[in-house]
C-alpha cells in the first residue's frame, strides 16, 4: 500500500501528504511512483514468457511523468488522439509500441501517426478504413490495421463506460467483421496486422472478458479459412480496481483466464490497461473551506470541485475520503457530510453522506483518483487546473505546476467592434 497512515499522518511512500499540500497548495493530485511500478509489475509478471505488449491506455492519466515512467518500464501505449501521440513521444515512448484507438480519428491525426510509425491503428468502421487507406496511399506507405470488433457482451459496468454492447458506438459488429476484413485485405494502403476487442471499463469480473475473447477466437478461425492471418490479438483494457468494496480479480488471475482461453493461439497479445495501472496510485488533496449546516444535510465545502474530479458527478462514482491527520482536531464530533466543491452546480460533489470529523483548514485526500481524474478536469467556473506531484520514496516532484489565472484567458481576444 502506497498510501498509509504513519504516526497519525497520511503518507504517500515516505512523504506526508500534508507536507505536499503545504508546499504546493490544494487542490493537488499526488501520484506514487512505487504504486505505478508495482501495478505494471503485476501485468509484466503475468505476461512473462509470452509474446505480449502492455499498452498503457494514456487517456487514464497522461501526465508526462507517468508516461515516462511507464516507457522506462518497457510499456507500449494505447492512444486516441494526435495529442496523446505527441505526449507519448515527448515522454520517450516508442512509436513502434503505440496502438491508435478511437472511433473518430481525424485525417490529420492519421497522418501524424503514420509519420511516427505506430504499431497499429485499431479501426472501428468501414468509413475509417477507407480514409486510412486513402491517406496511407497518398503518403506512399501501408497502414498497419486491426479491426475492433464488437462482441456484444455485457461487461456489467456503468452504462457510460460499457463499450462492447451492440447499442454502443464502438467497434464493428462481429457478424459484419468477416466482410470488412476482406475489404481491408483488398485495399492497397492497408496491411492487416490484428484484431482488437475492448468491452468497457471498471469491470470487476473475469467472465465478460472470457466471453468476449471466446467470440473473437471463433472469428479468428473463420478469418484464417479466408486466408487472412493475424499477427496480434489486442484484448483491450477494462480491468476494474477497488474504490470501495469491489472485488476485482487479481491481475494474475484475470490474465491467466485470458491466456487459458487463448489456448494455443500463436498471435502476439496486446493489452490496454489504464485504470488498473494508475487508479489506485493517485489521490486528490483538498482543503476544507467551510462547514455548512443545511436543513436536510451537512456539507463540507472544499477547494476541489467537479472541474477537478468529475467522476462522482458523471458516474455517481464513489471515492474514499481520508483526513490527512488521522486524529480529528480536539472537540470535533464526527458527522455525516456531503463533500462538495465551490462550483455552482448541485452535481458538484466529491462524496456523499460520509462520516467525517473535520474543521475548516483541515486537509483531505480523495482516494483512488489516479485514473480519469486530472485528465478529465476542466476550467469550468474559470478555475485553474490543479497541480500534480509524483512521489518517489522520500522525494516529491512537481510534475505539473498549477495553472495561473493569466493562462486561463491568455488565448482569448475581444474583437474590435
Ligand atoms: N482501450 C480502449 C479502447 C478504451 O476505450 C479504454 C477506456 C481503455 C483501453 C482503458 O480502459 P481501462 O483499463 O482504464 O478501464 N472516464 C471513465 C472511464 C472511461 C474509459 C474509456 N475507455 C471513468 O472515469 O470511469
Amino acid at each position: 500500500m502506497s498510501f498509509t497512515y504513519r504516526t497519525g499522518e497520511l503518507c504517500v511512500e515516505d512523504v506526508a501528504l500534508s507536507e505536499i499540500a503545504t508546499r504546493y497548495g490544494t487542490p493537488c493530485y499526488v501520484y506514487s511512483r512505487a504504486a505505478i511500478e508495482s501495478a505494471y509489475g503485476e501485468f509484466a509478471r503475468a505476461c512473462a514468457g509470452r509474446d505480449a505488449l502492455i499498452c498503457y491506455a494514456v487517456k487514464a492519466n497522461s501526465n508526462l511523468a507517468v508516461l515516462a515512467l511507464l516507457a522506462r518500464l518497457g510499456a507500449g501505449f494505447d492512444i486516441v488522439s494526435g495529442g496523446e501521440l505527441a505526449r507519448v513521444l515527448a515522454a520517450g515512448g516508442e512509436a513502434k509500441k503505440i496502438v491508435f484507438s478511437g472511433v473518430g480519428k481525424s485525417a490529420a491525426d492519421m497522418r501524424l501517426a503514420l509519420q511516427a510509425g505506430v504499431l497499429c491503428f485499431n479501426v472501428e468502421s468501414e468509413a475509417e478504413l477507407e480514409r486510412l487507406d486513402a491517406i496511407a496511399r497518398d503518403m506512399g506507405v501501408r497502414a498497419p490495421v486491426s479491426l475492433r470488433v464488437n462482441p456484444d457482451v455485457d461487461a456489467g459496468t456503468h452504462p457510460y463506460i460499457s463499450t462492447g454492447l451492440k447499442q454502443n458506438k464502438f467497434g464493428i459488429a462481429i457478424a459484419d467483421a468477416p466482410r470488412v476484413y476482406r475489404k481491408a485485405a483488398a485495399l492497397s494502403g492497408l496491411h492487416i496486422t490484428g484484431m482488437d476487442v475492448h468491452i468497457g471499463s471498471q469491470i470487476t469480473e473475469i467472465q465478460p472478458f472470457v466471453d468476449a475473447l471466446t467470440r473473437v477466437l471463433e472469428f479468428v478461425d473463420t478469418l484464417q479459412t479466408d486466408g487472412i492471418s493475424l499477427e496480434h490479438l489486442d484484448l483491450g483494457g477494462g480491468l476494474g480496481i477497488r474504490y470501495r468494496d469491489e472485488t476485482p480479480p487479481p491481475v494474475a488471475d484475470y490474465l491467466a483466464a485470458l491466456f487459458k482461453t487463448l489456448g494455443d493461439a500463436r498471435q502476439r497479445v496486446l493489452l490496454e490497461p489504464g485504470r488498473a495501472l494508475v487508479g489506485n496510485a493517485g489521490v486528490l488533496l483538498t482543503s476544507v473551506e467551510y462547514l455548512k449546516r443545511g436543513e436536510a444535510k451537512n456539507f463540507v465545502i472544499v477547494d476541489a470541485a467537479m472541474n477537478d474530479l468529475i467522476r462522482p458527478a458523471l458516474y455517481e462514482a464513489w471515492h474514499g475520503v481520508l483526513p490527512l491527520q488521522e486524529t480529528p482536531p480536539a472537540n470535533t464530533i464526527a458527522q455525516h457530510y456531503d463533500v462538495v466543491g465551490p462550483v455552482c452546480e448541485t452535481g458538484d460533489f466529491l462524496a456523499q453522506d460520509r462520516l467525517l470529523a473535520v474543521q475548516p483548514g483541515d486537509r483531505l485526500a480523495i482516494m483512488s483518483a489516479g485514473a480519469y481524474g486530472m485528465v478529465m478536469s476542466s476550467n469550468y467556473n474559470t478555475r485553474p487546473r490543479a497541480a500534480e506531484v509524483m512521489v518517489s520514496g522520500r522525494t516529491a516532484h512537481l510534475v505539473r505546476r498549477r495553472e495561473t489565472l493569466a493562462e486561463l484567458f491568455d488565448s482569448e481576444t475581444v474583437p474590435i467592434w
